[in-house]
């Protein structure tokens, strides 16, 4: 597939250190709710864990071309690329083995994953990139090649420290490898409205952070928990639950935060999709 000249690829790495706080579950939705409204989606798994790729069916990823192959073993990222049953929204799935670039840091390493999805030319709207939880080598790649970041933050204690944390890598990337890297918003996730705590959190985080806190909010909902486990996302395996109805809001809202190049597909929206 040719590239279209009046694509401008946004490339949004869904990134934090702390781990199970919903970046996955994040990374699919929103790629999936992005997807089904027209605009053409890839997804990169780069995580060792592989929890993308299972989430969207991917069933055996060791046997098809994955993002280990492309930041290990100098595969063309074109031709790594799979498919999912979602239309526009692509993956390149990832695999246990990706876990050696980790365990083997090498700052020459650090700007493989940009090189290769420069190689892409403008062949989709949003590239989406499912981080690890941790601030190694396979994370700077991801902040490396982003153009902004998507922060998932679970209303505990401890969130706020993670979050300094996670700032100060942003600041060290920004000061290196990726000048104009910016964040894209802040997403709180797993809210329980009838817990003190996760209230608390939520105010400390808004007041600290004000205009980068995304108004939606993600509840906890366990049909966003069960879908993984039939490599469904959420959106597809129960358009109705509260989880999913979030995810279409927090679209919207992330559509409308990206102003500059909106794009919402007149087709589907004469379809009648209203996110
Ligand atoms: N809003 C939610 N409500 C209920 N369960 C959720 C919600 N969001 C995520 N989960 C579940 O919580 C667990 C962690 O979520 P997820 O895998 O998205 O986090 P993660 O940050 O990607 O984790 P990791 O750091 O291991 O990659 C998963 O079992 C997921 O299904
Ligand atoms: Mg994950």
């Amino acid at each position: 597939m040719l590239g279209d000249k009046s694509i401008v690829t946004k490339i949004i790495a869904i990134s934090n250190q702390k781990g199970g706080v919903g970046k996955t579950t994040t990374t699919v939705n929103l790629a999936t709710a992005l997807a089904i409204i027209g605009n053409k989606i890839l997804l990169i798994d780069l995580d060792p864990q592989g929890n993308a790729s299972t989430s969207l069916g991917i069933k055996n990823p060791m046997r098809k071309k994955n993002i280990y192959q492309v930041m290990s073993e100098g595969f063309g990222i074109n031709s790594c690329i799979a498919l999912t049953e979602i239309p526009n929204l692509e993956i390149i799935p990832s695999i246990v083995d990706l876990a050696v670039i980790e365990k083997s840091p090498d700052q020459k390493r650090n700007s493989i994953l940009k090189e290769q999805i420069s190689k892409l030319e403008n062949r989709y709207h949003y590239i989406l990139i499912d981080c690890s939880p941790s601030l190694g080598t396979l994370t700077i790649n991801a902040l490396t090649a982003a153009t902004s970041v998507l922060i998932p933050v679970q209303c505990e204690f401890l969130a706020m420290e993670g979050l300094a944390h996670l700032l100060n890598t942003l600041n060290l990337i920004k000061n290196t490898t990726n000048k104009r890297l910016y964040i894209n918003g802040i997403i709180l996730v797993m809210t329980e409205r009838r817990k003190n705590l996760c209230i608390q959190v939520e105010e400390e985080i808004r007041r600290e952070f004000s205009d980068l806190v995304y108004e939606t909010t993600i509840p906890r909902n366990i049909k966003l928990a069960e879908a993984p486990s039939y490599g469904k996302p959420a959106l597809l395996y129960d358009t109705k639950c509260s989880g999913s109805i979030s995810y279409m809001m927090l679209t919207k809202e992330f559509l409308s935060r990206d102003k500059n190049s909106l794009y919402l597909s007149s087709q589907n929206l004469k379809n009648g999709i209203n996110i």
